[in-house]
């Protein structure tokens, strides 16, 4: 029996690695459902990636009814099976020079809008006995390698790498749940002089988001290879 279509979720679809993310994974036969902060935007960019896309306005800094939102597009376009948290901020400031302000944004977009995802989307992903949700996190989130971005972006990257090992643990093996850095990739947040294309900084991520049944899960992978956390 041939595996049935799946769908994806995908957010920051509109522009850098998530709308390369979504391109790819649309080029592999999956349906794609390319969220962006705007359903303008959403649209115009679902267009533009073809192949029976559609476009989502989910704008992340209010998770508030992120969940309802979720179920709601899994309501109208079928099940999800696939989930990218790429969506999220930088902003500047380091150590305690980072404000409040700051670090809640961060936290918001890039920690707690994905695991509302993540909540929403999960365990209809654990009944159906198949799922695939790639965070996209960061060296700057990693303990290992010694935080070297602004403060606020990497406790929400280090945050979001909690919310991956748990939710890996909580939605079994059927469901593989996955951190992905992308390496240093030239979009607005990496700037002009990064070293990868969006499409390079897309593989990892594309590689976890299509795993085979044996693939790992809570784990944290750069260049298709495990690093620490
Ligand atoms: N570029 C790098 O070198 C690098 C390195 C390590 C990790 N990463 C990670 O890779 C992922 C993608 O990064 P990127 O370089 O492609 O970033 P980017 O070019 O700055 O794009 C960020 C995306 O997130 C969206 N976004 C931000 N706030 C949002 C909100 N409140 N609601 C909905 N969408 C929102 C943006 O939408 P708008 O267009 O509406 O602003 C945009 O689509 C991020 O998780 C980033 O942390 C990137």
């Amino acid at each position: 029996m041939t595996d049935p279509r799946r769908t994806a979720l995908v957010t920051g679809a509109n522009r850098g690695i998530g709308r390369a993310i979504a391109t790819a994974l649309a080029e592999r036969g999956l349906r794609v459902i390319a969220a962006a902060r705007t359903a303008a935007a959403a649209e115009a960019i679902a267009e533009t990636i073809g192949r029976d896309a559609v476009g989502a306005g989910l704008d992340l800094a209010d998770p508030a009814d992120l969940e309802t939102r979720a179920l709601a597009l899994a309501e109208a376009h079928g099940p999800i099976d696939v989930l990218v948290n790429n969506a999220a901020v930088l902003l500047p400031g380091d150590g305690l020079g980072t404000t409040v302000a700051a670090m809640t944004e961060s936290l918001t977009v890039n920690t707690i809008a994905p695991f509302a995802l993540i909540r929403a989307l999960g365990p209809g992903m654990r009944a159906r006995g198949w799922g695939r949700i790639v965070n996209l996190s960061s060296g700057w989130g990693a303990f290992e390698e010694g935080f070297g971005g602004p403060a606020a972006y990497g406790v929400s990257k280090a945050a979001l790498n909690a919310v991956t090992v748990q939710a890996a643990a909580a939605l079994g093996r059927p469901v593989k749940v996955n951190a992905a850095c992308p390496g240093w990739v030239r979009t607005r947040m990496g700037g002009e002089g990064a070293t990868l294309s969006p499409a390079e900084g897309a593989d990892t991520p594309v590689w976890l988001a299509t795993l085979p049944d044996d693939g790992p899960t809570g784990g944290f992978f750069r260049d298709r290879r495990l690093i620490g956390w």
